[in-house]
């Protein structure tokens, strides 16, 4: 199959061909994405319209080269500007499942967890790749952790992100009654304000994650005191989604400052972990900066601020998810029925929706599409795109400009990597979609559609429910 890169066309949608001044999480179609002789999508060298044949229909296909360039820009970024050591950690949220995660892992990324769903997802890929002891390498995170998931961590050897007093001293009563001391690194609301939606937003002072920075003596004290606690350093999070530098900046200073308060206590603490939150391009004018360029901005500040207070330089501890895997993604639909309101809006709708994309419900989230079958043909309608399901909110694209479309065509929402999958749910008893990762035309299945057994599999009928009243 003869392919070429995507051209510019003059049909509303600005195409962003891969450029390499472009990082994955700046492109709008995965990095493979090229147009095939049939005026189709091509993705990781496969056809869209093929796979859709072959695997279904919705799909989520995920493309490969995308998300390992997306590992090593981050990875190469950090050796290039930052001097001391680093781990560039995988935020599984995004996307949690087997597949995924042995391929972050192979580019030699670490995870952050936040769930024993994921901490188990996490740990069997690692284990499947030939890593027999993978704790290290693994961050467990949440507001309100299970003992028995702080039980798994600790049995796994994975670090512990302690969130607040009860999980402190939760944890330092398991360690001891297991005779083992947990590593742990602390994690602090840094009161930092960012432009991005409310609900994902946690650096400012007034939401649920972390001590409040106004804990930081009662908290250096209390670790400081107890054995079964090794605390390794801190950890603090932004928010998602975020477009600006500056918070990233003042983060990386703050934390430093705050392990400069901790030496007080005798706390040498040598790991300083940024979280996430770089954004991605969903729509063409978005604008969010490079990877590399966030490493470079939070690398500057963490080495700026040590050298003003005269520390030496933490592991730096980065655990990005949207960029990583955003672009990396995207989701084919078969156009279904229309309706058309004059003069108002005219609906199309798709063989799926919120169920698979919960984010435009959620957050008001912005999408693009394209129509695989018909990449170049002239842009002919406004249309808002529908899902199917019993719900008048269930729009996965408000106003999207496309070409004149049939039943049957297969339209390709465009970055839905992240928070997709992993935000999916069987409303109206929707099967989740199957999930392919290709690769130089190569295409595998990384997860099964769901059936009407899996739906029913975790259903039961008491005996007393059959029983005539
Ligand atoms: N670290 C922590 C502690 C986090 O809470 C998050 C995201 C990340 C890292 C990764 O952030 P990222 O690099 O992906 O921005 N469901 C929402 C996003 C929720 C983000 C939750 N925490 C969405 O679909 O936009």
């Amino acid at each position: 199959m003869v392919s070429t890169q995507i051209p510019k066309l003059d049909c509303g949608l600005q195409y962003l061909p891969a450029s390499p001044d472009l990082a994955p999480n700046q492109i709008l179609l995965p990095l493979t994405a090229a147009v095939n002789a049939q005026d189709g999508l091509d993705i990781g060298g496969c056809e869209v319209t093929t796979l859709v044949q072959q695997y279904g229909s919705p799909l989520y296909i995920l493309d490969e080269t995308t998300l390992r360039a997306a590992c090593r820009h981050y990875r190469d970024a950090f050796i290039q500007y930052y001097p001391g050591p680093s781990q560039v950690l995988y935020a599984s949220k995004a996307w949690s499942c087997l597949a995924v995660c042995a391929i972050a892992a192979s580019e030699g990324l670490g995870f952050d967890v936040v769930s024993g769903g994921e901490l188990v997802t996490a740990i069997r890929a690692l284990e499947e790749l030939g890593r027999p002891h993978p704790g290290p390498l693994i961050y467990f995170h949440g507001n309100n952790k299970a003992k028995s998931e702080l039980e798994l961590a600790l049995a796994q050897g994975c670090t512990v992100v302690v969130d607040n007093w009860l999980e402190l001293t939760t944890l330092a009563d398991l360690a001891a009654q297991q005779g083992t001391v947990a590593p742990i690194l602390l994690r602090f609301t840094p009161g930092i304000d960012c432009h991005t939606h409310e609900y994902i937003r946690t650096g400012h002072l007034d939401n649920k994650f972390g001590f409040d920075p106004n804990q930081l003596d009662p908290v250096f004290s209390f670790v400081s005191q107890q054995p079964q606690l090794n605390c390794l350093g801190l950890h603090a999070h932004n928010g998602s989604q975020i477009f600006e530098l500056q918070p990233h900046r003042d983060l990386a200073a703050t934390l430093i400052e705050w392990l400069g308060k901790a030496a007080h206590y005798g706390l040498s603490l040598g790991q300083l972990n940024i979280g996430g939150g770089l954004g991605i391009r969903y729509v063409a004018s978005d604008d969010p900066p490079a990877i590399a360029d966030w490493v470079k901005a939070v690398a500057q500040a963490v080495v700026a601020a040590c050298q003003s207070q005269n520390l030496p330089l933490p592991k730096l501890l980065a655990e990005p998810g949207r960029s990583l895997i955003g672009s990396a993604c995207v989701t084919a639909y078969t156009i279904g029925s229309r309706k058309s309101v004059p003069e108002i809006r005219t609906y199309l709708a798709v063989d799926g929706g919120m169920s698979d994309n919960p984010r435009p419900i959620t957050y008001q989230a912005a999408y693009q599409a394209v129509v695989a079958n018909r990449l170049s043909a002239p842009m002919a309608e406004t249309v808002t795109i529908a899902g199917k399901h019993c719900e008048s909110g269930d729009i996965l694209i408000k106003d999207a400009r496309l070409p004149h479309t049939e039943p049957g065509d297969i339209l390709v929402v465009l970055g839905t990597g992240a928070y997709n999958y992993s935000m999916s749910s069987n409303y109206n008893r929707l099967t989740r979609p199957a999930a392919i990762a290709v690769r130089e035309g190569e295409a595998n299945l990384i997860l099964e559609r769901e059936t009407y057994e899996d739906l029913l599999r975790q259903d039961r009928l008491p005996e007393r429910l059959l029983a005539q009243p």
